[in-house]
């Protein structure tokens, strides 16, 4: 089976850390996230990929060649300009190899999900549907378009987000496509599959199934879930084909953390990176080259690729950029974001609680 990933995208919630690296390119569980969805696909039967990239487009190649290491035939075709998520699934077309009828995976770029991807391929086939997406359900939908479907499971509508709801299920960001339904897409335009492509089958009286599986899910679109994911997948919450052994802890090869320094909660340390005594790193995800100074404690943040945390500091629920070096004794707070390359002094910021 072959399969589309949307990889396009800018991930403009997630900056800092993605005005260096592509979102699905940021690294989870010691590997960029991109590989757990294709080691996922491939683990469900597909062996032929094509990424739809746009944001950063050069960096996937650089770093996935031609997917034979992990036992995949990559393509990727690369928009001018942005052609957004129905728009990239056009534009990539021309690559497949499928037959009109046959069914295409079609990945969000940035979903973490643990669902089970031949049940909705086996679905999509016994309903001869035109598309079958996975759909989970949430406890508050009030933030999501809702999908909801009548008894046999044909979606119904797709519902603009809503301070009251009509359905609890949401578009999870994968689906099965019939192969002619993505050649019928217009080409060379901005087009949605979400506000677009699913409303007009419908309205042309298309089969659209809902498939709802309410296996682990995760869309790793802010810090705070892209830190989740990571931390999950370390220590087994989500069980990923490539993640070898599930742990407290993730460390790369060449990583030093020194003897009484703690590194637990699903936190992983990227290579070259220096834990120094007595830090605590803590559900958190350490890049490259970074280094965390003695005492300092790094709870559920990142530190971006070589940068530098002084002695001292408490980091909960922070982001701090490539490069950015941040002097001993600050305290940074649920939400701050420091950008790359910023140097930060020596007890500059505190919590605000400490005023
Ligand atoms: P935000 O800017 O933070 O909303 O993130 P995003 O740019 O990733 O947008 P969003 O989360 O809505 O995108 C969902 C998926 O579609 C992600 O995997 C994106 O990479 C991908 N995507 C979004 N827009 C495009 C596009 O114009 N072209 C392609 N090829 N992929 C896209």
């Amino acid at each position: 089976m072959e399969a589309i990933v949307l990889v396009g995208g800018q991930g403009t919630r997630l900056r800092p850390l993605t005005i260096g690296t592509p979102k699905p390119m940021l690294p989870a569980a010691g590997v960029p996230f991109l590989t757990h969805q294709l080691a996922r696909a491939r683990a469900a039967g597909v062996d032929h990929v094509v990424l739809a990239t746009s944001y950063r487009a050069e960096v996937f190649a650089a770093h996935f060649g031609d997917g034979s290491s992990l036992g995949l035939r990559l393509d990727y075709v690369t928009e001018r300009e942005a052609l957004g998520t129905g728009g990239g699934i056009r534009n990539v077309a021309d690559r497949l190899e499928s037959a009109p009828g046959d069914p295409v995976l079609i990945l969000n770029g940035d979903i973490l999900s643990g669902h089970d991807i031949v049940a909705q391929v086996a679905a999509h086939r016994a309903a001869r549907a035109a598309v079958t997406l996975h759909l989970v359900r949430v406890a508050d939908a009030r933030a999501f378009g809702s999908v909801p479907t009548d008894a046999e499971g044909r979606v119904t509508a797709f519902v603009e987000k809503s301070p009251e709801p009509v359905s609890d299920q949401v578009n999870a960001g994968c689906y099965v496509f019939s192969r002619e339904v993505i050649d019928a897409i217009p080409a060379g335009r901005v087009v949605s599959v979400e506000r677009e492509t699913f409303p007009e089958l419908l309205q042309s009286g298309r089969l659209i199934v809902g498939h709802v599986d309410d296996a682990y899910w995760l869309d790793v679109g802010n810090p705070a879930a892209y830190i989740k994911a990571s931390a999950d997948l370390v220590r087994g919450v989500i069980a990923s084909p490539a993640v070898d052994l599930p742990g407290e802890a993730w460390l790369a090869d060449g990583t030093e953390v020194v003897a009484d320094a703690q590194v637990c909660g699903g936190a992983s340390i990227g290579p070259g990176a220096l834990v120094q005594a007595g830090a605590r790193v803590d559900g958190s995800i350490v890049m490259t080259g970074a280094g965390i100074g003695a005492d300092s404690h790094i709870v559920r943040s990142v530190v971006g690729r070589n940068a530098q945390i002084g002695a001292g500091c408490v980091l909960v629920d922070a982001v701090v950029g490539d490069g950015a070096r941040i002097g001993a004794g600050n305290e940074l707070a649920a939400g701050a974001r420091i950008w790359p390359g910023i140097t930060v002094p020596d007890v500059a910021i505190r919590f605000s609680s400490d005023i």
